[in-house]
């Protein structure tokens, strides 16, 4: 009876993680959304199950990251989650290049994107509220890349590509330091391809569906040596 947690799961690909993995009545998910009001959570809705649970959640604020995992650890009592899936992911100013960045481009992509994430597994490890053999995935992009980035011409998304080398960077060092008191977690960065989702727009050429079926079936087989690596949402790796 595997828990699951899905960050940003009003829609795009975190509502298909939901959708796909509501369809096992076994399942018991926590689904977040920034607003919790019923038109943005009308989406969620449709696809829970009756194990689904649907919390607030803004990851560029630590206090309501703070109250969500409280509010999730009532519910949990004495389980834990298996499988912690930060999704929620902002893409502030991609218009904006490294010679043009506001400051607060680069921040406000850096706040969701790495201290958001950082700060939901932070506190759900100190709550004690992971599994000893928790798999994490923390959501990056192909821009995320140092090799990926430096093979675009013109380089694209400065602001937002910075924020996701920053959360791949966050993701090492977890690897090595999650491990020290959690022997069995594996934790991972993923790039989803370029997908058919409010933030992909347009020209984006994968369906959310291939997308996260591709993840959920990695993240389902990930072994041990996996811990740290860098994949593509149909399982090979990403230079880094
Ligand atoms: N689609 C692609 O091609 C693509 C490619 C590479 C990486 N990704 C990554 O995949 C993840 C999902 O992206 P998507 O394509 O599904 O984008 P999306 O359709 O724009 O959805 C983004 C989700 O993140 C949530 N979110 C944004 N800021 C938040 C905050 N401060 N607190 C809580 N939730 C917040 C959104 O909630 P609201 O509705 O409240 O805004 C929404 O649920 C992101 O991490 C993104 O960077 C996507």
């Amino acid at each position: 009876m595997p828990i699951y947690c899905i960050t940003g799961a009003n829609r795009g690909l975190g509502l298909e993680f939901v959708r796909q993995l509501a369809a096992d009545p076994q399942n018991t998910i926590f689904a977040t959304s920034r607003s919790t009001s019923a038109d943005d959570i009308s989406d969620l809705k449709a696809v829970s199950s009756p194990n689904t649970h649907v919390l607030q959640c803004d990851v560029a604020d630590v206090d309501s990251i703070k109250s969500f995992v409280g509010a999730a650890g009532k519910v949990l009592g004495a389980k834990k989650i298996d499988f912690l899936l930060n999704n929620a992911g902002a893409h502030f100013k991609p218009e904006q290049t490294s010679l043009h960045m506001d400051p607060e481009a680069i921040l406000q992509n850096v706040r969701v994107n790495v201290v958001g994430t950082a700060k939901v597994i932070q506190f759900f490890y100190e709550a004690g509220l992971l599994s000893e053999d928790v798999r994490i995935l923390n959501m990056s992009s192909g821009l995320g890349s140092m090799e990926r980035s430096a093979g675009y011409s013109p380089r694209i998304c400065a602001p937002y590509s910075i924020s996701k080398a920053g959360l791949n960077m966050l993701t090492v060092h977890l690897a090595e330091d999650l491990k020290a008191k959690l022997p069995g977690v594996v934790i991972i960065v993923m790039d989803p391809g370029w997908v058919k989702t409010r933030m992909g727009g347009e020209g984006a050429i994968l369906e959310a569906e291939h997308s996260i079926g591709g993840m959920l079936k990695k993240l389902h087989g990930l072994k041990s040596e996996d811990n740290g690596k860098y994949f593509m949402h149909d399982g090979s790796e990403v230079p880094w």
